[in-house]
């Protein structure tokens, strides 16, 4: 069974994300699918790579659909997987032995050096001051253990030839960074923090996801389009011809194009002398 408990500290989730890409949207279970499904080869690859396997412990942060964690559960057996959300709804059917956590990423707090593995993707960019999350969460990994960390760089449709899709990309990371306070670029600077916090044997894969091929990246961004489009009318941000258009633009047999980048961290903490 899996273990259903409260954070410690446990109380009002940040409120951002959860207005407006919160678990209870009847999508947002199929865009979280449609995001490990784009993500879940890279961030495999990348474990499978640092050897993660049986007496790793693991701590799977703001674990969104459970893919990770699930994956995390089979590789390194019963008892040895955390796995945490602000909600954790979506999380009920990872199977025995996996402990799932009620847990503010920003205020709950973890033993320092419990974990051999700690790992958060697409979730450190929604947080407020990402670079001190990242550093208290180094503080759970135990020495001579891996911090994994990805999270995307929204860059490429700003030279794209698709004007449309250039400005829909725009908009709505502009709305997603005033709303839930998103940063779609603090991403790039993951090695860079990953040195200063003296992480060794850095690691740095870079995934760039491409739309228009009917994919689940255009089901990610039709997913997300459905779930802000009123809201982004409403707030007269954009137009419903507009949101109708940029749904369009994934039905256009001539459109494809690159999307974002998921950089994958990974880095050690130096191991006890
Ligand atoms: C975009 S989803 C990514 C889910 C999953 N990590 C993945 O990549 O498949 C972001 C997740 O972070 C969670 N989250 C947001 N703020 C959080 C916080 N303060 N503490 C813990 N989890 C949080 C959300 O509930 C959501 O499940």
């Amino acid at each position: 069974m899996n273990q259903a408990s409260d954070g410690p500290g446990d109380g009002e989730p940040t409120a951002g994300y959860t207005a407006l890409l919160g678990h209870h949207l009847p999508t947002e279970l199929d865009r979280l699918r449609a995001l490990e499904e784009t993500f879940d080869p890279t961030t495999n690859r990348v474990l499978t790579e640092l050897g993660v396997g049986p007496g790793w412990r693991c701590l799977e942060l703001g674990a969104g659909g459970g893919s990770v964690a699930r994956w995390l559960r089979q590789r390194c057996g019963p008892g040895a997987v955390v796995v945490t959300d602000l909600d954790t709804r979506l999380l009920e059917d990872l199977g025995d032995g996996v402990e799932v956590l009620r847990h503010d990423l920003t205020r709950d707090d973890f033993p320092e050096a419990g974990f051999d593995l700690v790992h958060a993707r697409a979730v450190l960019m929604h947080l407020p001051d990402p670079r001190r999350q990242l550093e208290r969460i180094t503080r759970w990994v135990a020495p001579g253990g891996w911090l994994v960390v990805e999270d995307p760089v929204l860059h490429l449709a700003e030279s794209s030839p698709h004007p449309e899709y250039h400005r829909m990309v725009a908009v709505l990371r502009e709305f997603l960074t005033r709303g839930i306070g998103s940063d779609f670029v603090w991403a790039r600077a993951l090695p860079r923090h990953f040195a200063e916090l003296g992480l060794v044997d850095l690691r740095l894969t870079p995934m760039v996801a491409v739309v228009g091929t009917g994919g689940s990246p255009d089901r990610m961004w039709r997913l997300l389009l459905e779930q802000i489009g009123e809201p982004l009318t409403r707030e007269g941000v954009a137009t419903a011809a507009d949101v109708r258009g940029w749904r369009d633009l994934f039905d256009d047999p001539s459109f494809v194009d690159l999307n974002l980048t998921m950089v994958s961290m990974a880095g050690r903490r130096p191991p006890r002398p």
